[in-house]
């Protein structure tokens, strides 16, 4: 299928997560076939306020494409202008956020608090889409404290020039509470003529189809599910084409995939300790072993030490465990 012009292979995607989807993580899950990827949002307001771009704020590889950079911010100007600056390095989509609940947004009027104007919401479509070739994309929620004016929304920024449009299906005071309304993808499937991208709740290969034979959406995000397990995207795909579920990663496959990661950090960044024992605790959940592997990880001083520990997991014969029903997020990452 297609965005504009941004050709992707496949159904199923990755979602924008900040501290998630750096350049290491999106590679990492394009190789287990992720069809495309998201940033993690990108402050279109920053590029000015900062001297330097550093590599941390946007960054690209030829590998990681398609590649969709998310931008937020409420400032036209500074939104074409940051869409610009990012398009200097090809980039095959420019995504607005619409959809973060994140005091720090709204203190922008940037986020979700845009789905309370759409004239503002026209003018940031109007305004980028107007200004680069690249397709714009926006990314919502169902509203900021209803859904009564999702579909509203949903037109005006396929008039306003979009190219596609993500709907995570919560209102932006739902948060990340009850269970996503996948029927209101589907009525915006209806009533756009745009693709239209389902998000929210996907855990399984199972939710993938459902969401996708429900909504009619023509590609599936999945955004928790994905974080210490790029397997997702693979075990997607393989149930779509075949109908057989492959089994859940082993512990080594999981170690294998951790490594894989931090050569890409060390490759394109210069990673911290803290974002070594993230990624280490999230590739231990569902593991057998996993609870306490995550305490010893949160106390180790090196990588090193952190390797040490997933090393005894991997170890192990077979130390899968049936997937929790519900991913927890720590507050401090919940956007
Ligand atoms: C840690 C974390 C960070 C997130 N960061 C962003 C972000 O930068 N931009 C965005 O549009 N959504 C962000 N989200 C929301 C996800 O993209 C997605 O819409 C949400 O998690 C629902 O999908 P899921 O049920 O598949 O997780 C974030 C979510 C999480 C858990």
């Amino acid at each position: 299928m297609k965005i504009g012009s941004a050709n992707i292979k496949g159904k199923v995607v990755l979602a924008p997560m900040c501290s998630v989807t750096t350049l290491p993580y999106r590679i990492l899950c394009r190789r287990y076939g992720a069809a495309a990827v998201w940033s993690e949002m990108v402050d279109a307001d920053g590029f000015f306020y900062k001297k330097h771009r550093t590599p941390k704020t946007f960054m690209t590889v030829k590998e990681e494409h398609p590649v969709a950079a998310q931008l937020f911010g409420s400032n036209t100007e500074n939104l074409v202008k940051a869409a610009k600056i990012i398009l200097e390095d090809p980039v095959d989509i420019i995504d607005v956020n619409m959809g973060c609940p994140s005091f720090k947004l709204a203190r922008k009027n940037a986020g979700a608090i845009m789905l309370k104007d759409t004239e503002l919401i026209k003018d940031v479509v109007t305004s980028l889409s107007g200004s680069i070739d690249t397709p714009v994309t926006a990314k919502i929620r169902l509203g900021f404290d209803s859904a009564k004016d999702t579909i509203k929304i949903a037109k005006v920024i396929e008039k306003a020039g979009a190219s596609a449009i993500t709907v995570h299906a919560r209102t932006m005071k739902d948060k990340y509470t009850g269970v996503a309304d996948w029927n209101m993808i589907k009525k915006v499937k209806e009533a756009v003529g745009i693709p239209v991208i389902g998000n929210g709740d996907v855990r399984t290969p199972e939710d993938c189809k459902k969401m996708l034979e429900d909504t009619k959406c023509d590609l599936v995000m999945i955004g928790r599910a994905a974080i210490g397990n790029p397997f997702i995207f693979k075990r997607c795909n393989h149930y779509l084409e075949t109908g057989e579920i492959l089994p859940e990663p082993t512990a080594h496959e999981k170690v294998e995939a951790y490594d894989t990661l931090c050569e890409l950090m060390d490759k394109y960044y210069e990673p911290q300790l803290k974002d070594y024992r993230f990624h280490a605790c999230w590739f231990t959940k569902n593991l057998i072993g996993g609870r306490e592997a995550r305490l010893a990880i949160t106390k180790c001083e090196s990588k090193d030490d952190i390797r040490r520990i997933l090393g005894t997991l991997d170890n192990q014969t077979d130390t899968r465990k049936t997937p929790a029903k519900t991913i927890s997020i720590p507050k401090s990452l919940c956007q």
